[in-house]
């Protein structure tokens, strides 16, 4: 099963930083060596952003190749939010340090279960050690049957994982209900590391926060922390001091703070 395979693998615990400044040290070091993480979030939390900059610095600061496998946004889109955030991937596809895959759920699925096939060929041509899928939750689409699905999440994470990459890998979250959806469940069950993005609203703004909820075989830091997206990529910041509820999107002043200003006063 994925789970025992998943502990052999880590066994060495060989870390692969993401590069992302702050990030690494909440990962005790970073990712785990031949592992898959989930980038979780709302739309627009960032979850692209730290896939494409984990790329990125792979290729500029560990020489790393990389491939990014996208369901949703044309590789012309893609370069462009690359470069807001201050990386020239098209540069990478020339020196052939990048490969991009841009196609259907679907007919991925197929590629990656065939010897050989488009996924095979990529790997090998480019030596890639590093894999950005965006996103698992176009998965959804194949099929609404939970067990069938978790089936598809298994193989297709188990497809990656035959080849000794690092795989990161968005999903949306799902809030209709206020739980988790079936898919989020399944994928959170099978992946190695599960790194959550929020948005959080403070004094009538809102800031980005970012807290690592599962990191296998490792000790990771437990605090939430402020994140930022600048021209200069993704910056993992201090923890939210003093404030409770941040996990609800809406916190407030914690209790011991609020009693040490009334003592100020
Ligand atoms: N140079 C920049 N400076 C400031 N903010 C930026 C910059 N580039 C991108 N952003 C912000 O990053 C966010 C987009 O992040 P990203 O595309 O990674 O989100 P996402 O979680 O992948 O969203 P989706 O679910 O829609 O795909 C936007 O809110 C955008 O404002
Ligand atoms: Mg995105």
């Amino acid at each position: 099963m994925f789970m025992s395979e998943s502990s052999a693998r880590n066994e060495n615990s060989e870390r692969v930083p993401t590069g992302i400044s702050g990030l690494d040290e909440m990962l005790g070091g970073g990712l785990l060596s031949n592992s898959v993480a989930v980038v979780k979030g709302a739309p627009g939390t960032g979850k692209s952003c730290i896939g494409m900059e984990y790329i990125a610095k792979g290729i500029r600061d560990y020489g790393e190749p990389g491939l990014i496998i996208t369901f949703e946004e044309f590789p012309r889109q893609l370069y462009r939010d690359a470069l807001s955030i201050g990386f020239d991937l098209r540069e990478f596809e020339r020196r052939d340090q990048l490969r991009t895959i841009f196609t259907t759920p679907a007919v991925f699925l197929r590629e990656i279960q065939q010897p050989g096939g488009i996924f095979d060929r990529t790997i090998e041509e480019i030596s890639v050690k590093r894999v950005f899928v965006d996103s698992m939750t176009q998965l959804e689409r194949i099929t609404q049957d939970p067990v069938e699905l978790r089936e598809i999440m298994y193989t297709f994470l188990n497809g990656l994982l035959r080849y000794n990459i690092t795989a990161v890998v968005t999903q949306e979250d799902a809030y209709i209900t206020g739980n988790m959806s079936v898919a989020e469940a399944g994928l959170s069950y099978i992946v190695d590391t599960i790194i959550q993005l929020r948005y959080v609203e403070i004094s009538s703004s809102v800031d980005r926060a970012i807290f690592v909820l599962k990191h296998r075989a490792s000790d990771h830091d437990k605090r939430i922390r402020r994140m930022s997206i600048t021209s200069q990529g993704v910056r993992v910041e201090e923890a939210f001091e003093g404030r409770e509820g941040i996990l609800t999107g809406n916190p407030s002043v914690s209790r011991r703070v609020r009693r040490a200003e009334e003592f100020l006063k």
